[in-house]
């Protein structure tokens, strides 16, 4: 049986970390904080004060082993632009005797991803799951084991950055792409946080698994109804077509602008008959012990931090 108490985060200072430190360090494992020996990113305020905070030359493959050392799993949150490195941090995990990997994913299922345009741009997750599988298979790294994890797109996360990309609280319209009923998995932050400890806590049960796990499960329009009952006001709608969508996404790839992954990840949640949604029964979430959660109180949650004043474009703008 394998006992994870240790665990070592990559990329913890971003918009996902510091939630996962939180979780893990709430679930009683001893937790540190892996941060690029040149980061310019505070630590979160928010990191309680037993986290300890190593800063990493992420070039060396002996600092990373170093620091891996007496890690007994290693979670990754690295930056988009940064899923590469995870390449040399698995090598270094295996050197250093890790237990467990967990790579930088929380968002698409990119095993069904494979093949689409979302796959081509996501293909650096996509390589290093494939990464992992293999030195699993060559069976050099005795005890060692992955697992990867789908959460939809963040929620609250994604709430506060652009309404989801379906709600403008401030101007009162919603904008629902071909019939609004298709349903998509989205996660809390909190939640994901939540996941990855499960994972850690039933480390049999889920090694060498690529799972996917959610808060909610709703489609545009559901949203949009909860949003119109708890403001008590009608919103305006838009119309899209996904063909549009896919349309404009194309030009932008094209272009090179990093904004055309926003339209295809719009079209995988909203087009009808892609079906990306995630119930509880389908979900593994039951495997780590995470149920789901109430819409109507996450929505909630939002408008009062967007009634307080908080800005709704407060993100850095790293979406996937
Ligand atoms: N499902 C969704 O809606 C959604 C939304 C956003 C992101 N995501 C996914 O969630 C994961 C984490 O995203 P995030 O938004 O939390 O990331 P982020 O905030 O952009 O970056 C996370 C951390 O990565 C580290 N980092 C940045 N550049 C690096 C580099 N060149 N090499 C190594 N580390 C680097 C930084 O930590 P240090 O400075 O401390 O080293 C940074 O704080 C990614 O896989 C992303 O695709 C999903």
């Amino acid at each position: 049986m394998t006992t994870i108490k240790t665990v070592a985060v990559l990329g913890a200072t971003g918009n996902l970390g510091p939630a996962l430190v939180q979780a893990l360090h709430d679930a009683n494992f001893t937790v540190t904080a892996i941060t690029r020996a040149n980061s310019s990113n505070p630590t979160p305020s928010t990191f309680p004060s037993d986290v300890t905070v190593k800063s990493v030359d992420y070039t060396s493959p002996e600092a990373l082993r170093a620091a891996f050392t007496g890690q007994d799993a290693v979670v990754s949150a690295v930056a988009t632009p940064a899923l590469g490195i995870q390449i040399a941090a698995i090598d270094a995990a295996v050197a250093a005797g890790v237990k467990r990997f967990i790579p930088s994913e929380y968002g698409v299922d990119t095993r069904q991803a494979v093949g689409t345009t979302v796959g081509n741009i996501l293909a650096k997750k996509i390589e290093v799951v494939e990464y992992l599988q293999e030195v699993v298979k060559k069976g050099t790294a005795p005890g060692f084991s992955w697992t990867g994890l789908s959460t939809g797109l963040f929620l609250d996360w994604g709430f506060d950055f652009n309404g989801l990309g379906v709600i403008d609280l401030k101007e009162k319209k919603a904008t629902i792409i071909d019939s609004g009923n298709e349903k998509f998995y989205t996660s809390t932050l909190s939640h994901i946080g939540r996941s990855v400890a499960g994972i850690l806590l039933h480390p049999d049960e889920t090694a060498n698994k690529y799972l996917a796990t959610a808060s909610h499960n709703f489609s545009q329009n559901e949203l949009l109804a909860v949003v119109e009952e708890l403001t008590g006001t009608k919103f305006a709608v838009i119309h899209e077509k996904s063909e549009d969508l896919t349309r404009v996404g194309l030009e932008k790839l094209a272009a090179g602008e990093p904004i055309a992954f926003i339209y295809f990840l719009r079209t995988w949640n909203g087009t009808d008959g892609i079906g990306h949604g995630l119930t509880e029964e389908e979900s593994d979430n039951a495997l780590v012990g995470v149920p789901y959660e109430d819409t109507k109180a996450e929505v909630q949650r939002w408008l009062e931090r967007a009634g307080a004043g908080v800005s709704t474009v407060n993100k850095r703008e790293s979406y996937e």
